[in-house]
């Protein structure tokens, strides 16, 4: 198989308009990359959080796992999610499915057509992936847009003071429920969030490759700031959530298909308005592996 293709093109970056994120063309997927594209990929990955592939139809689920794999390893798809999935002769674990598609009188994928709130993805486990990696392969004709926020952004916009608040501050990031609500298999329900099972993390985070602070707050609900009283980390985490999520620090990603959407968990989280249910979605998803931050 040739490389040539990539060997001598340069990546063209765009910037699109918002807080982060940019298209990159001229790299071929079905090649393998050299490593100066894929160099030149990650540079732009750090720099823009959120990068957008436009146009690629044809990709396979197995490409999907090959062109994340140019980035590093692979999680497994979250416990309670795609098992035994109709969509695939083979299954393959590395591959979550995102569809309000029902066959057989079960949904084959993840969260449904309603809202996915705001957060990070997998942040209840202790090294949650440093990215994911999201492929349409059906959309509805309109909704299900996905929402990123830039928490780099929302780090250094805070007030000197918040920021030396929560200098040394961690948080317990809930494992019961999905970005959707929904309870996962084998958990119970916690109602006060002091209770609350899940990783601690710290909610300012020097990122490994940028170096930069970033906002690090997961998801909202069950949240609960270690050693504050329920009524102080409530106070707080609502204050913070509410600052990350103001429209300055969004982009918007309006699905086209064949769009390849490959984003930074580590400092920006995202959200997928509610869509048609009576439309089809179909979305392909890998996760990769976090590293020690
Ligand atoms: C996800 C997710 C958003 C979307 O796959 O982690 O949140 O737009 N999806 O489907
Ligand atoms: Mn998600």
């Amino acid at each position: 198989m040739s490389s040539m293709i990539n060997s001598n093109a340069p990546v063209s970056v765009q910037p699109l308009p918002g807080a982060l994120g940019a298209e990159i063309r001229g790299v071929d997927f079905s090649q393998p990359l050299t490593a100066s594209v894929r160099k030149q990929v990650e540079e732009a990955w750090t720099k823009h959080v959120v990068l957008r592939f436009r146009g690629m139809p044809t990709l396979s689920a197995d490409d999907l796992i090959a062109f994340s794999k140019n980035f590093g390893n692979l999680d497994a798809r979250p416990i309670g999610s795609s098992e035994k999935n109709p969509y695939f002769e083979v299954d393959k674990p590395e591959i979550t499915i995102i569809s309000n598609v029902v066959v057989a009188g079960k949904p084959i994928g993840g969260l449904g057509a309603y809202e996915a709130v705001w957060h990070s993805d997998m942040t209840y486990v202790d090294l949650p992936p440093k990215a994911s990696c999201l492929y349409a392969i059906e959309i509805p004709p309109s909704g299900g847009n996905t929402y990123f926020v830039n928490m780099y952004e929302a780090y250094d916009t805070l007030s000197a003071g918040l920021k030396q608040r929560i200098a040394s501050l961690s948080c317990v990031h809930d494992a019961s429920r999905n970005s959707a609500g929904e309870l996962r298999r084998g958990f119970a329900e916690i109602n006060d969030p002091t209770k609350t099972v899940g990783a601690v993390h710290p909610l300012v985070r020097v990122h490994p490759t940028s170096k930069k602070r970033c906002l690090f707050l997961g998801r909202r609900r069950g949240a609960y700031v270690s050693g504050l009283s329920l009524a102080d980390s409530e106070a707080l985490l609502d204050e913070l959530w509410a600052h990350a999520t103001e429209p300055r620090f969004m982009w918007s990603q309006e699905w086209q298909l064949g769009d390849l959407v490959m984003w930074d968990n580590r400092c920006a989280m995202h959200r997928r308005e509610a869509f048609d249910p009576s439309t089809r979605r179909l979305m392909l998803r890998t996760q990769i592996s976090g590293e020690a931050v």
